[in-house]
């Protein structure tokens, strides 16, 4: 859906037509769920969605944390074509060992090994010095090289590490073979201009082919935001999970990030793979094998994201649809957006829908008795639906009759 750009000033001009590589997270991050944990045939069928629905890698598990886990790694591997498999490790010969073999199987294999680099990690969870740290960092992704050719390498807990000690170990491990290097914000405690920053600082210190990548948390509600900022200063993957599932208060949420790319393609000039018209069916399937639901007003696959309810925005829509939406639903997979009757709603939705029930011809003056007491009835129950229409226009005795 194109929108008027005339008063638009130079600085929303596209910034760039790169690609941004999905790399989804909700096998792994998003079982990280407080109450969630999927089975192997649960975990293979998001993954073919997933796959369906063109993410440019799935990080499947996590292998080394059970031999459940290391299984439903290595039958995603084995059965799912298209994108990339990664499985995580940290940085011991186990964890990349057992995530060597989850992986081995997969057409375009991935070892995603990490190692934390803020000084509160290195010191009270580590137990080690800055250089233990690089060293283990190099000999972890040392080691996964000798299994496969495509290692992440991420720094834990990134945004609330040293700008110069994140330069020194990410240097160091592309030198050992790292071909895309993660800068989570585990805690979610960044800001976006933060993270444009840090990451504009360190596409400037490492060599031009490697792949800088965003993981952010939602702590303060700023994931999907940091994740956009992250991709202005340089980032090119991005990692998320469906309906922004994850430990505590979640990840970045894949579907809003991907439709703001493509709805403000006039401002960000990104383009994702994602095919967007199966998010709402991979946002179902998630929330419906993960048990966890998705709140009404969440963007794009919330119950409310496509609903109107106030009668100045139903007609508006009934007009035209851009007066009160950005994108349409049927972009995003799910039916065309609906009017929602209720106590806000006006005479132009009212009429319509009797319409849409098949009450075309009604006149005028029957409409405007039914409205008043559709309204009344609205006051009382809130949300109208099709069958309480229905119900006011058969008992219409003491509507006049024309
Ligand atoms: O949040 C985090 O730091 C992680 C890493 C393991 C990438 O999930
Ligand atoms: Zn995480």
């Amino acid at each position: 859906m194109t929108q008027p750009h005339s008063a638009q000033p130079q600085s929303v001009q596209p910034q760039s037509t790169d690609r941004i590589r999905i790399f989804d997270t909700t096998l792994r991050d998003g079982e990280q769920s407080p109450g969630v944990a999927l089975n192997h045939s649960q975990k293979l069928e998001i993954a073919h969605q997933l796959a369906k629905m063109g993410v440019d890698v799935i990080e499947a598990g996590f292998p080394i944390a059970s031999p459940g886990d290391l299984e439903g790694v290595s039958r995603i591997a084995r059965e799912v074509r298209g994108p990339i498999i990664a499985g995580l490790a940290r940085a011991g010969r186990a964890d990349i060992e057992a995530a060597a073999r989850a992986v081995e199987a997969a057409e375009k294999p991935r070892i995603h090994t990490f190692i934390a680099t803020s000084p509160i990690h290195m010191a009270k969870k580590l137990n080690l010095e800055p250089d233990a740290v690089v060293e283990r960092a190099v000999q972890a992704v040392t080691l996964a090289r000798s299994f496969v050719d495509d290692v992440e390498f991420s720094a834990e807990d990134a945004t609330r590490s040293d700008w110069a000690f994140l330069s020194r170990i990410f240097k160091a491990t592309v030198e050992a073979g790292a071909t895309t290097i993660n800068i989570p914000d585990t805690v979610g405690y960044t800001t976006p201009q933060e993270m444009r920053e840090l990451f504009a600082y360190l596409k400037g210190e490492l060599p031009a082919h490697v792949i800088l990548s965003s993981h952010c948390h939602d702590d303060l509600g700023m994931a999907v935001a940091n994740s956009i900022a992250a991709a202005e200063g340089g980032a090119r993957q991005i990692e998320c999970t469906i309906n922004g599932i994850g430990e505590r208060a979640g990840n970045a949420s894949l579907e809003e990030i991907v439709m703001a790319f493509h709805t403000r393609a006039d401002h960000y000039g990104y383009q994702t793979g994602i095919r967007t018209r199966e998010l709402y069916r991979a946002s179902r399937l998630v929330s419906r094998l993960s048990g966890m639901p998705v709140q009404p007003n969440k963007a794009i696959v919330g119950d409310n994201a496509f609903a109107h309810e106030s009668g100045i925005h139903q007609d508006g829509v009934i007009k035209a649809r851009e007066t009160y939406e950005i994108m349409n639903a049927e972009l995003v997979g799910r039916e065309a957006a609906v009017l929602v009757m209720g106590k806000h709603s006006g005479r132009a939705a009212f009429r319509k829908a009797l319409t849409d029930l098949g009450y075309a011809e009604m006149p005028d003056d029957k409409v405007q008795h039914l409205f008043g007491r559709f309204k009344d009835l609205a006051d009382r129950k809130g949300q109208i639906f099709a069958d309480d229409l229905r119900a006011l226009v058969d008992a219409r005795s003491d509507v006049p009759q024309t």
